[in-house]
This record gives C-alpha cells, sequence and structure tokens, in this order.
C-alpha cells in the first residue's frame, strides 16, 4: 500500500515537470490556453482562424461535427449571432472569426456573459479572405441576450 502512494507520487512529480501534465493521456503544454474548436468538415474559413488561434498560441484542439447548430443550440447563439465555427475556451464560447482583441478582452475582463460573437463571415477577419471594409461589431451573450462587447 505504501509504495502504491510512493509511486503515484513521483508520477505527479514526473507528469509535473517543465510545465507538462497529461490530459486524457496527450501531452499538454500549461503555458499555453487550451481551446477546442467545433467546426464543419465541409467548411474551409475554420481552417484559416484556427491557424490564426495556434499563431497567437492556443493550443487548439479542433472537433469535426456535422451537427453545428446542435452547438450552437447548447449555447444559446441566436440564429442571427451565428457564425460557421464554434470554440470554447475554459466557461466561455467564441463564436466566428473573432479577432485576438476581444478574446484577450475576454479572457483578461473575464465578464459575466456565456461567451463572445462576431456575426456572419466578414471580409478579412481571421481566416476570411479579404480586406476590412466597416467595422467589426463583436457582441456578448447572456442567456441568448445581446450586448456590446468590443468594436474593432
Ligand atoms: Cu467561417
Ligand atoms: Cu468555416
Amino acid at each position: 500500500m505504501k509504495n502504491k502512494f510512493l509511486f503515484i507520487f513521483i508520477a505527479i512529480l514526473l507528469l509535473g515537470i517543465g510545465g507538462y501534465s497529461t490530459l486524457n493521456g496527450k501531452v499538454v503544454d500549461e503555458n499555453k490556453i487550451s481551446i477546442t474548436v467545433y467546426k464543419s468538415p465541409d467548411c474551409g474559413c475554420c481552417v484559416g482562424d484556427i491557424a490564426y488561434l495556434k499563431n497567437k498560441g492556443f493550443e487548439v484542439n479542433t472537433i469535426m461535427t456535422e451537427d453545428m447548430l446542435d452547438i450552437k443550440d447548447e449555447h444559446n447563439i441566436p440564429r442571427n449571432m451565428q457564425s460557421c465555427h464554434t470554440a470554447i475556451i475554459g466557461n466561455y464560447f467564441v463564436e466566428g472569426h473573432v479577432p485576438i482583441e476581444a478574446i484577450t478582452k475576454l479572457l483578461t475582463e473575464q465578464p459575466d456573459i456565456d461567451g463572445i460573437t462576431l456575426p456572419g463571415m466578414p471580409a478579412g477577419t481571421p481566416g476570411m479572405p479579404g480586406t476590412k471594409s466597416g467595422p467589426w461589431v463583436v457582441y456578448g451573450l447572456k442567456d441568448g441576450k445581446v450586448s456590446d462587447f468590443l468594436t474593432i
């Protein structure tokens, strides 16, 4: 019995070395914030946004699903507030091609909302081709209710 505890202790010690630990058998760098992105297999623009998030230092876990509407319903994201892919960071969702400024604001201020969204797929946003042609209004959502979050 004593040996078992010693083994567990050493195992925890080893796993903690270098800021790495294992989560579901995968090695996770604890210095990186993990983000889970739900996307449809048919959609390509999300791939560009995933590359953008990785480039900004996030640990991205991509989940392919045909049931994107279920994900949006689960998080009370009204139809007019939806985009293509839905990301989850901690307790928040991040809907669509949201620039890093808004994600950073969300993570640092930790507001009492369910998540943020940049509806549609405006040109020039992370992962989207084209150039910015007007302000990008990122909204906050709480129980499906909309508030202004950040205009970029
Ligand atoms: Cu998109
Ligand atoms: Cu997409």
